[in-house]
């Protein structure tokens, strides 16, 4: 790990406005923000690591477990919910045995919820990886998990 870090921070200046994207860079590296990449990018930018993670948690891109080979994400936007969202989040967070924003022991699936993904139309829809599915029922979940799961 530290000779990742060392290769993220010579690509930038240390100062404190360097922190987002040497964060950043560590997560495309890593996946996630591993504590101690935090408190050396704290160190590098000259910031409190109170205040390193203060920053990381002020963004929702920023991950602090690793993720799951697959994301599902489960809209909770206003159509999406009128149309029965709920009721699809409840069905997958059953079949994954994990609840939004936590990612399987198998790491084969990490769970979000979003605003909207544009789909309104499709309400209610959620996406796995790169594929939209639209006027969702929990009856679908199992099939759609299973055939997202070799990803
Ligand atoms: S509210 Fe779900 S796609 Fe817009």
């Amino acid at each position: 790990m530290q000779e990742k870090l060392q290769e993220i921070f010579s690509q930038h200046y240390r100062k404190r406005d360097a922190l987002i994207p040497i964060l950043q860079d560590i997560q495309g590296a890593f996946g996630f923000l591993p504590p101690e990449a935090m408190t050396a990018a704290g160190k590098f930018c000259r910031m409190d690591p109170v205040e390193v993670y203060g920053v990381a948690t002020f963004y929702a891109q920023f991950k602090f477990s690793p993720m799951g080979r697959n994301v599902v994400m489960v809209c909770q936007g206003t159509a999406c919910h009128v149309m029965g969202g709920g009721r699809v989040l409840e069905e997958v967070q059953t079949q994954l045995g994990v609840s939004a924003g936590e990612t399987t022991k198998d790491r084969v699936f990490t769970l979000e919820t979003v605003a909207c993904i544009g789909a309104c139309a499709l309400a209610p829809a959620m996406v796995v990886n790169k594929n939209t599915y639209g006027r969702m029922k929990a009856e679908r979940v199992t099939e759609i998990l299973n055939a997202n799961r070799g990803d």
